[in-house]
């Protein structure tokens, strides 16, 4: 009897014994198991997310390379969450678009409008655009180009287009003291002559000026100043459009002269003459240079007329809209 409780014993512990070995051998098997399960999913949730991302990106960008990731767009500090589209063309703004982009939308310049969006969020609509078009994402001074035909009206001088050093105009008339190409100077003698009718008085200040001579001007100024000051208020040389003969500064070069009967007379009604302020505090972030009401600009009349309707504020904005390109039909 008692070898028998024993043997039943002794079954009850080997039982026991190899259920806990059938345990042990069946419990590596369930965590990897788990672990599988685990890493299927994660691998679910990464790839929907990717592809949701990159469907959003084709839409705003057809064209745009396969791996413009963050990383490639920024300076590699910044998280992907963070690339920031440029919003498509913003119909207020501007409704002349092809395949659903603006007129000036280059596919060839993609990169540069992704990561223009990106560092400046704050940049709104199609302007992004616009403003990538004529390199204004690249530093002042640096990515630089000679004008090359510095009789154009139209042309655009900034701190990304220059003048050649030996081009002065050859049509110079007087105005006042100074001097101005033909059209810009009889144009601005009608603009004199008109607030003068409403009993204002504008003259002409500062008129054509000579490569050499705002080589001295700049110099003296950054001499003062600095340079990092003088190029909020001086062009360096051959960056100046008084060497095209198309501009003048009238009156008093202050601040004040925004505020004075002249200054408002002509702010509001010198594109009917063919002229633009053309450093104001709206386009300060473009054109990089503090406000000069004084500073006129001549651009022709059907120009400053289309800038007026349209509210473009500067002139760099109306180049790449009207010159560099043109709205579809037009030309
Ligand atoms: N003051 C303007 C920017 C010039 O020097 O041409
Ligand atoms: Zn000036």
């Amino acid at each position: 009897m008692e070898s028998r409780e024993r043997e039943n014993e002794t079954d009850r512990v080997v039982s026991r014994k190899a259920k806990r070995r059938r345990r042990q051998k069946t419990r590596p098997i369930a965590v990897i198991v788990l672990i599988a399960v685990a890493a299927a999913i994660v691998v679910c949730v990464l790839v929907l997310g990717s592809v949701s991302k990159d469907m959003s990106q084709k839409e705003n960008f057809p064209n745009a390379p396969e791996n413009n990731d963050a990383s490639s767009l920024t300076d590699g500090e910044d998280d992907a969450d963070e690339v920031v589209m440029p919003p498509d063309g913003d119909a207020e703004v501007d409704v002349n678009t092809v395949d659903g982009k603006p007129y000036y939308y280059d596919s060839a310049r993609e990169d540069r409008y992704i990561a223009f969006a990106t560092n400046h969020p704050e940049i709104a609509g199609d302007d992004v655009y616009w403003m990538v078009d004529c390199d204004l994402d690249t530093l002042p001074y640096e990515d630089t180009h000679e004008l090359p035909d510095p009789d154009d009206i139209l042309l655009m001088v900034n701190k990304h287009f220059y003048l050649p050093e030996g081009f002065a105009p050859v049509d110079l008339v007087n105005v006042g003291n100074t001097t101005m190409r033909a059209e810009a100077g009889e144009a601005m003698q009608e603009m004199i002559d008109a607030a003068a009718a409403e009993g204002l008085n504008i003259w002409s200040q500062s008129g054509y000026r000579s490569y050499g001579v705002q080589v001295n001007l700049y110099r003296d100024y950054s001499a003062r100043d600095g340079e990092a000051a003088a190029d909020t208020y001086s062009a360096r040389p051959g960056y100046s459009e008084h060497q095209t003969g198309l501009t003048t500064d009238l009156n008093t070069i202050t601040d004040a002269f925004g505020d004075t009967p002249e200054g408002q007379w002509v702010a509001a009604n010198c594109w009917q003459y063919g002229y633009i302020v053309r450093y104001t505090k709206e386009n300060t972030d473009v054109t990089l240079y503090k406000p000069e009401p004084w500073h006129m600009r001549y651009i022709g009349r059907d120009a400053a007329e289309t800038m007026h309707d349209e509210g473009i504020l500067s002139l760099e904005e109306y180049w790449v809209k009207y010159v560099l390109y043109q709205p579809p039909g037009v030309g």
